[in-house]
């Protein structure tokens, strides 16, 4: 890879069961690209115990991550590899925060999401929070890419 390549920056982006059910994938790839970040992948698939146990390793033994990979494992996800300067705190940015409820207005989470009965799993996107967790996942998600 030449140097320019390599400033290219990479994220992965997953528009979780409830965004797939609810028929907001679009909306979400919309956003993505609105902001100018490029699809380098995009593929519907059901995530497996195996994905999701290597891709939520570090929720591990927490409460909420048994919860978490049922919902995970309650329909098809939409994996995304996002690219652009600065799309890794970027894509979050546009995610919002965790929790649907205090997510702000303008995010995804805020605008789409809401309380759906303390179930803050349910909360449409997940995006890599770190150059490593997207090298990482990517890998998990989309293998050879
Ligand atoms: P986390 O990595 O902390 O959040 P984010 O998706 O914003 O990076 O947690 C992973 C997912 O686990 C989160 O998207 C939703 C779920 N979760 C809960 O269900 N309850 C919780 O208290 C937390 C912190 C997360
Ligand atoms: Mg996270």
């Amino acid at each position: 890879a030449d140097a320019l390549a390599e400033t290219i920056e990479r994220t992965l982006v997953l528009v979780k069961p409830d965004g797939v059910r609810r028929g907001l994938s679009g909306e979400i790839l919309r956003r993505i690209e609105a902001k100018g970040y490029t699809l380098a992948a995009v593929q519907l698939l059901d995530a497996t115990p195996e994905l999701l146990a290597a891709h939520y390793a570090e929720h591990e033994g927490k409460p909420f991550y048994q919860p978490l990979v049922d919902f995970m494992l309650s329909g098809p996800t939409l994996a995304i590899v996002a690219e652009g300067q600065g799309v890794i705190p970027g894509f979050r940015s546009l995610a919002g925060t965790t929790d649907p409820t205090a997510a702000a207005p303008g995010t995804i989470r805020g605008d789409l999401g809401r309380d759906w009965g303390l179930k803050v799993q349910q909360n449409l996107v997940h995006g890599s929070d770190s150059p490593e967790s997207a090298a990482r996942e990517i890998a998990l998600w989309f293998p050879g890419l």
